[in-house]
């Protein structure tokens, strides 16, 4: 812990952003980074007497600013990123949940609150920091969920982010629904933030994400949509009447909605980001396999 004047932080401040950035990432930096509250950040300028108490001094948080001027996402380099009311761990080779996903949550936790989804065990495929899971077991704190992931550094992070719900969440390894041959015919809510970026736009991705992000969790094959076709090649692990809902890229849910209903699902329905942007689909399983 290191004390500061207040006078001190902004001057360092008004360097740090001559240097590059934007006050919002600062403001950032300093919060996750170093403990110091938004508010009390943003009352610098009004109140710079007041002494400041920071937990890493200002030669190191230099040294993370000009990283991150580098390029390097700042929730790779403190290992953090809040994410709706978590503060996440996340290390690079695990996709930064992005804000976004949180409304995947929320599409999911109303269809389980009108209660059409019964009271079997949910799943989310493809975890990454295990944000979803984490959410999901949040809000339904007396059923059980599975976590899944193919890549090893994935499952460790999510392992460490669903530690205080180990015993309703288990993290497996594996490909999509293989993992969950245990349950299958008895999920009843199966979540997934898959990759879908089409692998020809990569290379147009910002130089943040295409630089220090896994690739793995990001291309979506030559169209998108691989990925999806994957998760629609198992949708008969389903509970009758489970659901699936899935975020997507924007502007696939046109070519998404036929693979839906071709795969036996119904009640396909699109959701929106707060852009208005439609980013997730939601669709059931038949109480009938054809
Ligand atoms: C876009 S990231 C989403 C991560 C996290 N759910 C989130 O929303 O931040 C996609 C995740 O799917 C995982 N993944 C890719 N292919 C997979 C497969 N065949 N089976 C299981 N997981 C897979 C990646 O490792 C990555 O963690």
């Amino acid at each position: 812990m290191t004390t500061i004047s207040g006078t001190t932080l902004l001057t360092w401040c008004r360097e740090r952003l001559a240097e590059g950035g934007t006050p919002a990432s600062l403001a950032w930096l300093l919060d996750v980074g170093a403990g110091l509250a938004r508010r009390r950040y943003h009352s610098l300028v009004l109140h710079p007497q007041a002494a400041i108490q920071l937990s890493r001094d200002l030669d190191e948080l230099t040294h993370l600013w000009r990283r991150h001027l580098n390029q390097v996402p700042l929730q790779y380099l403190l290992g953090l990123c809040p994410w709706r009311e978590f503060l996440l761990t996340v290390t690079p080779g695990v996709l930064i949940p992005r804000p976004e996903t949180e409304l995947l949550v929320d599409v999911a936790t109303s269809l389980m609150e009108k209660g059409a989804t019964g009271a079997g065990l949910w799943a989310d495929l493809g975890t990454g920091s295990g944000c979803l899971a984490l959410a999901l077991a949040k809000a339904f704190p007396r059923r059980h969920g599975v976590a899944v992931d193919q890549d090893p550094a994935a499952v460790a992070v999510a392992t460490r982010n669903l530690k205080f719900v180990a015993q309703r969440v288990q993290v497996l390894a594996g490909n999509w629904w293989e993992p969950l041959r245990p349950w299958w015919g008895h999920l009843t809510m199966v979540v997934s933030n898959p990759p879908y970026i089409p692998t020809p736009t990569l290379p147009q991705l910002d130089p943040v994400v295409r630089c220090h992000e896994p690739h793995p969790a990001l291309d979506g094959g030559p169209d998108g949509l691989q990925s999806f076709r994957a998760l629609l090649a198992g949708v008969s692990a389903l509970a009758p009447g489970g659901w699936l809902v899935v975020e997507h890229g924007q502007g696939q849910a046109p070519a998404l909605e036929p693979l839906f209903a071709a795969a036996g699902l119904t009640a396909i329905r699109r959701h929106q980001d707060l852009e208005g942007n439609d980013r997730f689909l939601a669709a059931s399983a038949p109480h009938h396999w054809p």
